[in-house]
């Protein structure tokens, strides 16, 4: 009998149906995700589960679930899935680094570029009907073209950024990082590695690309909000929760910074009230890596991780390896 699966999510038909020639395949064609209590009553039995941002892979999770072999996200920040949980009890986890590279950062350089050039703020007073007459500073926003490209969290998405802005947009550009790049990578794009500080003093355009964890709860809250120039912008396309919302929104009401573009919120769907109420920030809905073409590149490299997972094979991008060198998953 083929082993069963649960794909939490709707997702690609074609992908699920390349899946159901492997596995039993349960999933989710509805709009919401299972709230917790029945995401666990729907892995009873399930080898493997495809999974997204939406579900929380946890201890109370997988001990409740202990047939459970693979967890494989349609994502690749993976801050939803306990990592530790899993391999301490040889649950392989997947997420999809690369398919979404470029795509993300096209979003991450446009939502940038929308914050500085106030194009949202522009458009939305023009449909309020309040375009009457030219005026020289109307909607005088900040320059993009050779300025300081300051980029937290220095990854792929960071360094296709960096691409963006050296090569196309003649940006000076700062970075920070847990750890410097390799010189070859710091001269494709002549980047310059700083303290945290320096980053934030010296930014026209801050773009955060850091993952999501315990340690970068709030790496940019008032205190940082504060060292950053009055008109310098600030992108947030990695995770709600890098960034402190209540305190940017503040710092956009009272112009310590001049605009920010958001992709991601603390507690999303859900967003703090007062980022609604403020005009010099765009709002997207977490949709930074939205292209059918990469949407699909993700769905099947997840696809592909449970099936290797399952059936003997080789995830190609697993997050703890380790689980596939201590037991044969199939
Ligand atoms: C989206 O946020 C992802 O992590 O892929
Ligand atoms: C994600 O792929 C990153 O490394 O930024």
């Amino acid at each position: 009998t083929k082993p069963a699966i649960l794909v939490a999510r709707a997702l690609f038909p074609s992908v699920l149906e390349g899946l159901q020639t492997q596995f039993e395949v349960s999933s989710n064609q509805g709009d919401e995700p299972y709230a917790p209590a029945e995401l666990i009553a729907r892995l009873q039995g399930k080898s493997g589960a495809l999974i997204t941002g939406s579900e929380r892979i946890d201890a109370a999770l997988l001990d409740a679930c202990p047939q459970l072999k693979a967890v494989c996200n349609v994502a690749v920040g993976y801050n939803n899935i306990d990592v530790p949980a899993c391999t301490a009890r040889g649950v392989l986890a997947t997420n999809t680094p690369d398919v979404l590279t470029e795509t993300t950062a096209d979003f991450g350089f446009a939502l940038m570029m929308a914050a500085a050039r106030r194009m949202a703020e522009a458009e939305h007073a023009l449909r309020r009907g309040e375009w009457k007459r030219w005026s020289y500073d109307m909607f005088a926003g900040a320059e993009v073209n050779g300025s300081t490209l300051a980029i937290l969290g220095m990854g792929r998405i960071g360094r296709a950024i960096a691409r963006r802005g050296a090569l196309g947009f003649g940006m000076q550009v700062i970075y920070h990082n847990r750890s410097q790049l390799p010189a070859e990578q710091e001269a494709e794009v002549g980047a310059r590695y700083v303290d945290k500080a320096t980053l934030l003093r010296e930014a026209d355009h801050l773009v955060i690309v850091l993952p999501y964890s315990a340690a970068s709860h709030h790496t940019i809250a008032a205190a940082e909000l504060a060292q950053m120039k009055p008109t310098a912008t600030l992108t947030n396309i990695a995770r709600g929760g890098v960034v402190d919302d209540v305190a940017l929104a503040e710092a956009l009401r009272n112009r310590t910074i001049a605009a920010a573009g958001l992709d991601v919120f603390e507690g999303e769907p859900q967003l703090h009230a007062g980022l609604l109420t403020v005009p010099n920030v765009v709002l997207t809905p977490h949709i930074a890596s939205a292209t059918m073409k990469t949407r699909l590149a993700m769905a099947e490299l997840a696809a592909a991780n449970l099936t290797a997972a399952l059936t003997g094979g080789t995830p190609p991008t697993p997050i703890n390896p380790e689980v596939l060198a201590r037991t044969n998953l199939g």
